[in-house]
Order: structure tokens, then sequence, then C-alpha cells
């Protein structure tokens, strides 16, 4: 039996916010909830119809707010809980939709419940954090690594066999507890997969303690979307169960959510960070971002190389495809993303979003051209595209920051929103020195205000694309993939896009030579540039020539195209 799916979704553009870099309303330097609600039409203009707002709750703010110190509540720094809701209800005024970043694994220190936790009398949050039953127990061994011979592990797959990160000496509870990400971020307890009987401290996931905690994070969720709330984008969502190195336990968590949201809650969406579609979709994400996390994903065609992703791990030898220099190859995202695919086709969608707060932007060390090849992918792959806040004009990461609220490397890509030539870039009315982030240092800044009038600013090129996408259903979540031109360390990248016998020719040329190539396309009469484009298909008897000059893109309607033969 299929399972209902958020009608919305499938026709979903969505734009990542940061809250605390957007707009600043009231001058204190810091972005919020009133800024976001005043620029929603701006917001809309882009063809965005669906916005993910990273974290806005209370928190000490170590982590940019992905410390949570109390979750029904908004951060003073943002507005008021009735700001949220007002936000909810704007958004839906104008047919848009709000998720939230739901942060399941982890809280702050500060977290009343982690505070009770850390006593050493026994209470209600006792079991609510891992805790290990001495102080002076040493981290345990790793657990066995994943075992798919010759793969490297990914990331998550790497963060699930890791030895457990073990803070000791925190407060007079006799312990240490278990952190998932900073040292300030302790796992809350969803129990162990495999507990180990020499630490009866790794409870099992049927345990009271972790049964509460998942009840907990089911009564957060219902709030916000009693609320308004139109879903959730679940930070670190493969992380929840602990030894849980083939994920089952965290899949099953996951599921009964699933089954929760499919009950009450139909049209509203669980996309979760995992990197590992096949996993997440199956456990019942409605989406799953393919990013640096994963197998091959972003990283291989924006960030490949070492000197860009900053990855110690990285591959020396990488190229990334969409590069100038011509180097790359699509084959390993192209491989591993039609298996994905073909495993969550109808399932759930796949997002390849156009970057996030956690990366180094887009734009950097790219020129306009070629962040426009960028995202005629973006916007023309299956699944739902993700626009993060400042992409749209090719805001550029800043090199050099000093890291604010453990951003570190991140830092950069978290910097104001650039609106227009006013001071601060039309990001705050606050004195310099109180900003949240300095804005851009550039002369000549890219703002909305300088791309907005111009035909052919980036902002613009993307609103013709995502109208494109909004008008065309071919182009959109559930239309076929095919790719027709994909040779291994060969430029161009062209595929298909069709449904419902319309088909559309995406030809993307990152590299910085002009091409000519030999396509084997199904018939038909014509080919129909639907964005203006200096790419050219010609045909002759039973061939199709395409040409693409230097860093192009070209998207075509195939009128007339043959029914294949049964
Ligand atoms: C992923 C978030 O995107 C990132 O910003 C955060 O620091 C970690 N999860 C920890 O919550
Ligand atoms: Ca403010």
């Amino acid at each position: 039996m299929k399972r209902p799916t958020p009608s919305w979704l499938s026709s979903a553009i969505f734009y990542e916010l940061y809250p605390q870099s957007f707009l600043d309303t009231n001058g204190d330097g810091i972005g919020d909830l009133p800024g976001v609600i005043q620029k929603l039409d701006y917001i809309k203009s882009l063809g965005c119809n669906a916005v993910w707002l990273n974290p806005c709750f209370v928190s000490p703010m170590g982590d940019a707010g992905y410390d949570v110190a109390d979750f029904y509540h908004v951060d003073p720094r943002y507005g008021t809980d009735a700001d949220l809701v007002a936000l909810f209800a704007a958004a839906h005024a104008r047919g848009m939709k709000v998720c939230l970043d739901l942060v399941a694994g982890h809280t702050s220190t500060a977290h009343p419940w982690f505070q009770a936790s850390a006593k050493a009398k026994r209470n209600k949050y006792s079991d609510w954090y891992i805790w290990t039953s001495s102080a002076w127990e040493r981290p345990a061994p790793p657990l066995p690594a994943p075992a798919i011979p010759g793969t490297p592990a990914t990331i998550v797959q790497a963060m699930a066999s890791a030895p457990l990160q073990l803070v000791r000496g925190y407060g007079e509870r006799d312990g240490g507890y278990v952190a998932n990400y900073f040292y300030f971020q302790p796992a809350l307890n969803y129990g162990f997969a495999h507990p180990d009987p020499d630490r009866p401290w790794q409870l099992p996931v049927s345990h009271p303690g972790p049964q509460a905690v998942r009840r907990e994070m089911k009564k957060i969720i219902r709030h916000f979307l009693d609320l308004g709330c139109d879903g959730f984008r679940v930070d670190m969502a493969f992380s929840l169960v602990k030894g849980d190195t083939d994920f089952r336990e965290t899949m099953l968590l996951w599921r009964e959510m699933r089954a929760f949201f499919d009950r009450h809650y139909p049209e509203c969406a669980l996309i979760s960070e995992w990197s590992d579609p096949e996993k997440a979709i199956t456990a019942g994400f409605h989406m799953d971002f393919l990013i640096h996390l994963g197998h091959p994903g972003y990283t291989s065609l924006f960030r490949a190389e070492p000197h860009r992703n900053r990855s110690p791990a990285a591959d020396r030898t990488a190229a990334s495809y969409f590069d100038r220099r011509g180097t790359g190859d699509i084959r390993p995202f192209l491989d591993h993303y039609l298996a994905q695919l073909a495993s969550t086709r109808g399932l759930g969608h796949i997002s390849v979003p156009t970057g996030n707060h956690d990366i180094i932007r887009l734009a950097h060390g790219r020129t306009r051209d070629e962040q426009k090849v960028a995202m005629a992918f973006f916007y023309t792959l299956p699944g739902i595209p993700y626009l993060y806040n400042g992409d749209e004009i090719g805001m550029d990461y800043a090199r050099g920051l000093v890291s604010v609220e453990g951003a570190y490397t991140r830092t950069g890509s978290r910097t104001p929103m650039q609106w227009d030539s006013s001071a601060n870039a039309g990001f705050s009315t606050a004195p310099k020195e109180k900003l949240y982030l300095p804005v851009t240092s550039k002369q000549k800044p890219d703002t909305v205000a300088g791309q907005d009038g111009d035909p052919a600013s980036l902002l613009n090129f993307l609103r013709a694309l995502a109208a494109l996408r909004q008008s065309t259903p071919a182009l959109q979540a559930d239309g076929d993939f095919t790719p027709v031109y994909a040779k291994a360390k060969t430029y161009p990248f062209a595929y298909l896009r069709s449904l419902d016998g319309d088909t559309l020719l995406v030809a993307l040329n990152p590299s910085g030579k002009s091409i000519a190539v030999t396509l084997d396309l199904p018939a038909f009469t014509a080919a129909q540039p639907l964005l203006p484009t200096a790419v050219t298909i010609a045909r002759t008897r039973n061939r199709v020539r395409l040409k693409m000059p230097a860093v192009s893109s070209g998207l075509f309607r195939l009128v007339h195209v043959a029914a294949p033969t049964p």
C-alpha cells in the first residue's frame, strides 16, 4: 500500500534560511523572525514555495542554536513564540510552507533536562542522557567498522562506528556523558542497538528512559505542527540509537515517527540530514539530502579538490565535475545517484542542495557563468531543489573570519545577507561591531537590489529556472530522469526529464572548453529552447549534434517525441 505523502512536496522548491544573518528588524545586529516575515514576498518572487528555517529555539548559541536549551520556545534574539506563529500564518497566506529544524539527537548542557540528569540523586531525567556508571570510565573501544568491502566509510558510517565521545568530570553525578557533536551537546538517550552486558549503563532501546525521550520528541513535533508548522528537517537523523552500525534501530525509530505523521499529520514533511537516501527514505523520511556526509554526492560534484573541501581525508587527486578545468568525472556521482533513485522511486525524494550553512558556498572560486550551469543542474534534477539563502545572488564564502558560535570553517558561509547598497548591505541598522558576523568586505558586493532589475543576473536566471520548473511537471520531483550523455571523465552531461508525454533535454557543460557531441535521442520533430542559450541542437537524418560553448547550459523541450515501440 502506498504511504500518504504531503501533496505539496512534488512541486516544492525550498529556501534554506539562516535566521541570524537574514534580516535584522530591531537594530540589534541579529536577524530575526519579523525579518523573515518581511521578506516572504521576496522569497516567493524567487519561485520558492517552502522555507527550511535553521534552529530558532532558546539556546546559549554554542553551535549557532544546534544546542537547544528549550525546544518549546523561540530564542528571544529572534523574537517571540507569537512571531513564529505569525510566520506560519503569513507563509500560508502566500501558499508557502515553513519547516523547522529539529535537533532530535542532543541538547545543550544548559538544557534543564540535562542539568537534572547531571544531579547525583536519581530523578525523572537521570536516564534521558547517556552516562557511564563511573567518572573514571574511559571511552569505549571502537565498534567494528561497517563491512562494505572495498568502499571507504562515509562520514555518517564513520560517526556511527566511532568510539563514543565521553565527557568526564562535568558535575556531581559519578559518570561521564556521551556528547554527540561538540562537548556541550550531550546526546539524548535513545538507547543502544546492542547494549554491552559489561556496561550496564548502555540501556536497550526499549528501556523506559529512552522510550520517554522518544515520547518527548513526539510531543515537541506535535506542539509545532499544531501551531501551523509544515514539517521538520531533522538534524543528524542517523545518529539517534548508539552502537547502531547498520542503522537498524534508528530506522525503526523513524518508521514509528513516520507512522505518527501518516496518522495525524499527513500533509507535513519529514526531511533528514542523513545523506543516504535509501536508508533515510526506507526509514520513513519523505526526503533526504545527498550532501557532503555520504557516498558521492555534493562533494564529488562541487568540492572534490582537497584545497576546496579542506577535509584531511580528501582524495588528493580528486576533481569536481562542476569545474572549468574540466577534469572531473560525473560517473561516481551518477552511478550512486541512479541506484539511490531506483531504490527510492515513488517512496521519497532526494535533494542535492545548492549549498548549506555547513559547507563552503557554491560561488567560492566559481564565476557567475559557472554558477549558472550548476544552478541549471540543481533545478532540473528530480527530487526537491534547496536554495541556500544568498546563493541566489552568488554570495561568496568569506575567508579568514574568526569563528562565531562554533562555526569554525563554516563561518564564511554564514555572513549577513546582502540586500542593497545601504549601510551593512541593508541587513541591519546596528553599528558594524554589533553585527552577528561582518558583512562582505568586497568593494562592490552582489546584492539583491543590484541584481533585481538586471535580466542577465543570477537572481533572475534562478527566477526563470524556478518558473519553468513550477510550470513543467516533467521537471519536478516525480518526472523520469534518463541520462543520455554521461561518459566517464568526459563533458558534457546531458539527461532527459519526462512525464506524461512531455520530454525535456538538459545539457550541461561546466568545463572551460567548447564541445560538440552526438546524442542518441528518441525521435522528435523540434527542440525548443526554454531559456535563452547559445547551445544548439542540430538534427541530421538520424543523428543529433549538440554544440555547447565553454561553461554553458541548455534546456530544451523535445516536441513530438515518438512513443517507444512496444
Ligand atoms: C548538523 C548541522 O547542520 C550543523 O550546523 C550542526 O553543527 C550539527 N548538525 C550538530 O547539531
Ligand atoms: Ca534583530
